[in-house]
């Protein structure tokens, strides 16, 4: 499958389960002085979430450009040492404004990876909040992944915020193993890992608060669901190929002449 025919068959599926397909919002916020750049694909929501605007639908799936180089989400540092990052990127979400919650974006998550892009079961890792015992279950029992293989771990890798304000939430995400010959080498090497092996690929956020200048959490009018999975770290994997740059998204770009 190519990168486009990947994001064809993110929006077409999540357009077949009743989500409206949203064009990808400009690079530059409109109207949030609190982002130079769109980082996440969930900006342009950013008032449904809060409650502040209503639209015509309550789910949304999209394929947003996102620049991620400066701010709280900052990859500019890590481009050159590992093979996932490129700060300019774009990001495959799917979005409930006050409809369907943990389950479903847990169901319709592993149905698009074991099912579409047909991503080898025994190699997906699944990582949620340490205190998440819904999502927990929800995965271990309702998709059947072992308990060893759900990680719990705590706020810097699984509660999402925007910035330092604005809507946040625990989070749920679905790594894949890519094998002892990819990444650090290192015998104790494990989903926490920075390095390329245990890569993240979709971050599925449960959007529940706000957060204010002080800090504050506020709990959203509804709680919501916020998904994230990077374009062409997916279609590296789907593509077998061991970098970003070498997906049929970047290369033609790289080996231009
Ligand atoms: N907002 C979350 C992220 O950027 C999920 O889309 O990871």
């Amino acid at each position: 499958m190519t990168g486009h025919e990947i994001r064809r068959r993110f929006l077409d599926y999540f357009k077949e389960k009743e989500h409206r397909i949203v064009k990808s919002s400009s690079l530059i916020p409109s109207s949030d002085p609190t982002l130079l750049f769109t980082n996440a694909g969930m900006v342009q929501f950013k008032d449904v979430f809060l409650g502040n605007e209503k639209r015509d639908y309550k789910r949304a799936v999209s394929s947003q450009k996102c620049v991620r180089a400066g701010g709280k989400h900052n990859d500019l540092e890590v481009v050159g040492r590992t093979a996932r990052h490129h700060t300019f990127f774009e990001m495959l979400g799917n979005f409930s404004f006050g409809d369907y919650f943990k389950e479903g974006a847990i169901e319709y998550g592993w149905e698009f990876m074991t099912g579409i892009v047909k991503m080898p079961e025994e190699k997906l890792w699944i990582t949620v909040y340490k205190d998440d015992d819904e999502a927990f279950r929800i995965w271990n029992e309702k998709i059947g992944i072992p308990a060893d293989k759900i990680v719990r771990l705590g706020e810097k890798d699984n509660f999402w915020s925007m910035g330092d304000t604005g809507p946040c939430g625990p989070c749920s995400e679905i790594h894949i193993d890519q094998g002892e010959g990819i990444g650090c080498g290192s015998p104790e090497c494990n989903v926490e890992c920075d390095c390329d092996r245990f890569m993240e690929l979709w971050n599925l956020v449960f959007m529940q608060y706000n957060r204010d200048s002080k800090g504050i959490l506020t709990p959203l009018p509804n709680p919501s669901i916020d998904t994230g999975m990077g374009l062409e770290r997916l279609s590296a994997v789907v593509q077998k190929v061991k970098s970003n740059y070498e997906s049929d998204l970047l290369k033609p770009i790289i080996t231009y002449s």
